[in-house]
């Protein structure tokens, strides 16, 4: 996703590996330049990079965190987007020189001694499978759920075929057929441990439906950028601050919060994708199209994140 470059602090690290991990998902392998380790890293944390076509995108480190001498990040090249993972995708290659920020990590791991039920869909593998290799090599009880369209698209398939994940992982394939998708119901009817989901908004929104009955600490989900379903359909708008009576325009490919930063306003925020909550803004009026995935419906009445949802018709009043 976009970000900040001036706040980041940026590392050169080595591109040690690059290759093919499925159709159109590269897996990269990033080292430092001198024997130094890496700094630490939690199951689900991320890096961002400057790609090749200089835009800042944030990739979730797929292998264990155990692991201090590399990082490892999968990346699906995205016909549609802004052109980021096309860069990474047809650019980067072995002996390259990427800038990477520190790890961080909005989609920890909470303590769970009844266990894990890791949800993934497509590229939103990434942060699950840093969880998986971590849980596995430490003991920790999980299932893993990996949804993608077909084997082809599906990175990691033989490793997580081998034994040491039997009685784990379960890969289902739809062949981009919504009829032949995985029934989860079975799996969330009964809440138990933790739930940690990363994958495209249909599948998030479908497992938040299905842990409506769960506490919501522990359901957790991760989104990532992804060509935005009404990115083209976004209309500009305005919003009002009541408590100021300042009015902010937001154009139609910028975000509430960064309508307001540009303005001088200052929101609490991380993930930037709707998934975390920091960013949760009151909402004095207006009609929302509320497009995260914290917030529950009684929530939606008189609150917004304003990292993701936009105004559904007209402008928006909010109180920060
Ligand atoms: S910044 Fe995370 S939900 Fe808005």
């Amino acid at each position: 996703m976009p970000a900040d470059t001036a706040k980041i602090a940026m590392t050169p690290l080595l591109v040690a590996r690059a290759e093919l991990a499925a159709e159109d998902i590269k897996l990269f392998e990033l080292r430092p330049p001198t024997a130094n380790e890496l700094n630490e890293f939690t199951p689900g944390a991320h890096i961002s990079v400057k790609t090749p076509c200089g835009e800042i995108r944030k990739y979730s480190l797929c292998n264990d965190p155990a692991e201090r001498d590399y990082y490892q990040i999968a990346v699906k090249r995205e016909a549609g987007g802004r052109g980021g993972s096309r860069s990474m995708f047809d650019a980067l290659a072995a002996g390259d020189t990427l800038l990477t920020s520190q790890p961080r990590n909005d989609f920890p791991l909470a303590a769970s001694p009844a266990g894990y039920t890791l949800i993934a869909g497509g590229i939103g593998i990434t942060p699950i499978l840093s969880m998986a290799r971590h849980l596995k090599a430490t003991g920790g009880r999980f299932k893993l759920y990996y949804l993608t369209r077909s084997r082809e698209t599906t990175a990691f398939h033989a490793e997580l075929n081998r034994p040491q994940f039997r009685g784990n992982v379960t890969i289902h394939h739809d062949d981009g057929n919504p009829d032949k998708a995985l029934d989860l119901w079975p799996v969330l009817e009964k809440p138990r441990g933790h739930v940690y989901c990363c994958g495209p908004r249909g599948l998030m929104m479908a497992v938040r439906d299905m842990t409506g009955h769960w506490s919501s600490a522990a359901v957790h989900f991760e989104a990532f950028q992804e060509p935005e379903k009404n990115a083209v359909d976004n209309k500009p708008f305005k919003v009002t601050i009541k408590s100021t009576g300042k009015e902010v325009e937001v154009a139609a490919d910028t975000s509430i919060l960064e309508a307001l930063r540009a303005s001088g306003r200052t929101v609490p925020s991380s993930c930037e994708s709707g998934s975390c909550g920091s960013c949760k803004t009151r909402l004095v009026s207006g009609d929302v199209d509320h497009r995260d995935l914290v917030l529950t419906e009684q929530e939606k009445s008189n609150h917004i994140m304003v990292c993701v949802s936009r105004a559904a018709t007209g402008d928006l009043v909010i109180d920060i």
